[in-house]
């Protein structure tokens, strides 16, 4: 693991500069799609208990709270410096004026693929939602770049990690919702998925060839998910981790029908199982969240201390890993080192060749 790590520093820093030296990233815009793993603000002024803008959140974060719920860059802030971007794409919350022709961030914590799901937090923006979003940004870009807008569209980079709220805020929570007693797992892994690729397609119909879409993670290793129900001498909750499975096995040969069936399309699915619990080795020996948590939501006590060397740590709060976490989450997705980690190929093949088709990854 310790190589890989070292490789990820040396390749951020070498990208960093490149990025600086160059001035221009590999794409001219970057859209992002998703959870509270890559919300930056855009639940801040819903009324919702997923909110996240407030110490100690951010606390390795420049500008502090901002409602991303970890102490420093999420996954997707990431990835958008690995591109070449010098300033973090906005959330669509605050993006005005010609911000949003170098992308929108559509994330909205407590979301998910299906509508009702999160709902017991109060508001949050649905992937069906973050969609039609997008359209309003589609409708300001036209009337910014006229005919050029298809072609713009095309060459964004976009990204997508949907489906963790569909299990923890839904399919988990039998008193107040049905889907438990209406779908066997591997049912309710056939509904999200068909609903999934109805969202994929719309996207790609609204201009996204080049798409990474993230798989789920272990979510039951988070803290809080094991605090309520216990691990029978495990690390995580088993069950948990099991119900997810079915999704993610669904999910990658869809992403490789997608790609022969939509002409242009380069979509690539991201492996991200297994990234929390191994991306910092020994974190589970010590205590298991970075910031105290509140007990009955599983986030961060409002402006209390967090712990002081937060690379120690796989998860910030009961649910949310800490900017180590999603640093790897990046890696793997931009520069695969596997192929078991990026299918068919990784964000930088995808994103690098801009006309010139694929050029060699950087590794
Ligand atoms: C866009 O928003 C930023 C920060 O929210 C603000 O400083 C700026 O004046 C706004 N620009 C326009 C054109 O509205
Ligand atoms: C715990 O594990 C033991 C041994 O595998 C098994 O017999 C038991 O049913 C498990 N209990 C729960 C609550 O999963
Ligand atoms: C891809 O095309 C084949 C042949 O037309 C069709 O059977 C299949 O359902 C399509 N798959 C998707 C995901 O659209
Ligand atoms: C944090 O922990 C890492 C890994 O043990 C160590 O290399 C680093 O020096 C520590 N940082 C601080 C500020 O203590």
């Amino acid at each position: 693991m310790a190589w890989r790590v070292i490789l990820s520093v040396l390749f951020l820093i070498s990208s960093n500069l490149q990025g600086g030296a160059a001035g221009a990233p590999q794409v001219p815009c970057y859209f992002i799609y998703g959870d509270s793993l890559c919300d930056s603000g855009n639940n801040n002024d819903l009324v919702t208990d997923a909110k996240a803008n407030y110490p100690p959140y951010g606390v390795d974060f420049p500008e502090g709270a901002t409602g991303r719920f970890t102490n420093g860059r999420t996954f997707a802030d990431f990835i958008a410096e690995l591109l070449g971007f010098d300033e973090y794409i906005p959330p669509f919350a605050t993006a005005n004026g010609s911000d949003i022709l170098r992308g929108v961030n559509y994330a909205s914590g407590g979301a998910g693929i299906r509508d009702e799901t999160g709902q017991q937090l109060g508001g949050r923006i649905s992937l069906n939602h973050q969609l039609q979003n997008h359209l309003i940004t589609i409708l300001r870009i036209r009337e910014m770049l006229g005919a050029d807008a298809e072609t713009y569209l095309n060459k964004c980079a976009y990204t997508i990690w949907m489906g963790s709220n569909d299990y923890l805020n839904n399919y988990l929570m039998p008193d107040i919702y049905p889907t438990s007693t209406l779908y066997t797992p591997e049912e309710y892994a056939d509904v999200l998925i068909e609903q999934y690729e109805q969202q994929l397609k719309t996207l790609y119909s609204y201009g996204a060839r080049r798409l990474a879409i993230f798989g789920l993670s272990e979510i039951g290793c988070a803290p809080a998910e094991v605090a309520e129900y216990g691990t029978n001498g495990s690390l995580c909750v088993d069950e948990i981790d099991d119900l997810v499975l079915p999704f993610n096995d669904r999910l990658k040969p869809l992403i490789k029908e997608l790609n022969s069936n939509l002409t242009g399309a380069e979509f690539v699915y991201v492996n991200t199982y297994g990234v929390t619990t191994n991306a910092v080795p020994g974190a589970s020996l010590t205590s298991p969240t970075c910031c105290k948590v509140k007990k009955d939501d599983g986030q961060c006590i409002p402006f209390s201390t967090p712990c002081l060397n937060r690379t120690l740590y796989s998860y910030y709060d009961g649910f949310h890993p800490t900017e180590t976490v999603h640093l790897e989450v990046a890696e793997i997705g931009y520069a695969a080192l596997l192929s078991s980690d990026a299918s068919p190929f990784d964000i930088y093949r995808v994103s690098g060749g801009s006309e010139e088709g694929y050029t060699e990854s950087k590794r």
